[in-house]
């Protein structure tokens, strides 16, 4: 089929990509010039293991372009959304311009038999309200179908997704819109991947309530940590106990210093706003406990290498290791890695940090910062160290080939570390929520 994937981001560019591997004519479009030159070089713009491979291969099939230019949109019957919808700068709720001017740019170019496929991540009632401008202006139907992709998955998760959710208008239109999409995700489709077909509204709400249950997992072991910490209980052999339960289960159940990225966190807060227009604040008010659970581990990280320079961090030497928001990515959006890096800093403590890929966009965001590619040359002369992402590079440091030197800490916030290992090689471990 001819597609075209609009938005050329972490969800846009993987995408178009993973369309054109999968046989689809691809044309992906996006406004950052610097970006659409990099994607016809075959160059991912950030990282995403696997991304350059499927890049490479579809380029070469000729089956994949980027432009900066609409008009080449004109020959595509499908047309996927995947702009960003970030928090708004002055209140929690979404910022829509970006899909708004996404549509506006498209409308002139879309026909009749057109589907547009909404991809962003949008507050409910949004699909509806897109749904009638283009219908008035082109005749094309549209449908929303949410994204579940995972930053250092996104290859795998995008080809080969857990589920489809499609949401449609009601009648043909819609039966027209969902058949169009079996063709699409054909590959997915024959091989039995559930496919839900609903209304928008079921749609928008299954993408955050999906990002909202996740939250609350993490910050309901993230709070279990605050009360082991009190007690002398470990989260982590907690977490494993109540896991074996298969209602509860292990996955994301890992206690640490928190969620962040571009997803979680604005998620939570513009389904809160977008419920309280509603007139149901209550029903997710809880959200904004989780909310603040999450952004007290990173005060938790910071107390505890305060205590480990006996309150005073002025120009001590602390190494961060971790910058990015999860392994395997080099996205600082909402990093609670990088904004503990920018507090000690703010404490005056003399902080170097490092990070296998995400060191370039946190020194865009942080000048001020000190990074060091090398990891041994980070670690170099720092009293505390903490690790903030659990990175394999990271979690594979051998403690006993490094001097513990007199009185040396090591801070896991990820209980990613063998805190055994690091103790019999002379360093004093902490870890949250473990005595
Ligand atoms: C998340 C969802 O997992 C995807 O399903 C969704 O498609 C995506 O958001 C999105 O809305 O686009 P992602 O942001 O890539 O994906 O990252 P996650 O793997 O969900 O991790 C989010 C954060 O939670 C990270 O900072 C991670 O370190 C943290 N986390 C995760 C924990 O602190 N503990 C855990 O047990 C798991």
């Amino acid at each position: 089929m001819k597609v075209s994937v609009i938005g050329c981001g972490y969800l846009g560019a993987v995408h178009a990509a993973a369309m054109a591997e999968l046989g689809h004519s691809v044309v992906g479009v996006d406004v950052d010039a610097g970006k659409i030159d990099l994607l016809n070089a075959g160059f991912a713009p950030f990282y995403e293991p696997g991304l350059p491979d499927i890049l490479a291969s579809a380029l070469r099939t000729g089956r994949l372009r980027f432009t900066t230019d609409m008009s080449e949109v004109e020959d595509a019957r499908v047309h996927f959304i995947a702009v960003g919808t970030p928090q708004q700068k002055h209140s929690a709720a979404a910022d829509l311009r970006f899909v708004e001017a996404a549509i506006d740019s498209l409308l002139p170019f879309l026909s009749d038999a057109d589907l547009v496929v909404g991809k962003s991540t949008v507050p409910v009632g949004t699909a509806a309200r897109l749904a009638e401008i283009i219908q008035r202006h082109s005749g094309a139907t549209l449908a929303w179908n949410p994204e579940f992709l995972r930053e250092g998955f996104a290859v795998d998760d995008t080809i080969a997704p857990d589920r489809l959710v499609y949401g449609v208008p009601p009648g043909i239109r819609g039966e027209q819109a969902a058949a169009m999409l079996n063709e699409v995700y054909e590959s997915a489709v024959t091989r039995g991947t559930p496919v839900v077909v609903t209304d928008y509204a079921t749609s928008e709400l299954v993408k955050t309530a999906a990002n909202a249950f996740l939250a609350t997992k993490i910050s309901f072991i993230n709070a279990m940590a605050e009360i082991a910490e009190v007690t002398g209980a470990d989260v982590t052999q907690l977490a494993d106990a109540i896991g074996y339960d298969a209602r509860i289960g292990r996955r994301f159940l890992n206690a640490g210093v928190g969620f962040g990225g571009g997803c979680l966190p604005k998620d939570i807060r513009a389904f809160t706003a977008r419920a309280e227009e509603l007139g149901r604040g209550e029903s997710l008010a809880f959200l904004k406990e989780i909310d603040a659970i999450n952004l007290r581990r990173r005060d938790r990280v910071v107390e505890l290498v305060v205590d480990a320079f006996d309150s005073e961090p002025f120009r001590r030497r602390v190494a961060v290791l971790g910058l990015s928001f999860k392994p395997d990515s080099d996205d600082v959006r909402d990093s609670p890695a990088l904004d503990v890096a920018v507090r000690l800093h703010g404490l005056g403590a003399d902080v170097v940090a490092t990070d296998p890929e995400a060191i370039a966009n946190s020194r865009r965001l942080h000048p001020q910062l000190t990074f060091e590619a090398d990891i041994k040359a980070a670690l170099e002369g720092a009293d505390v160290v903490t690790v903030l992402t659990e990175w394999k590079q990271f979690r594979d440091i051998d403690p006993s080939l490094l001097s513990a030197g007199t009185d040396r800490t090591i801070i896991d916030g990820r209980n990613c570390l063998d805190g055994e290992a690091w103790r019999r090689a002379g360093w004093t471990y902490v870890a949250l929520g473990r005595a």
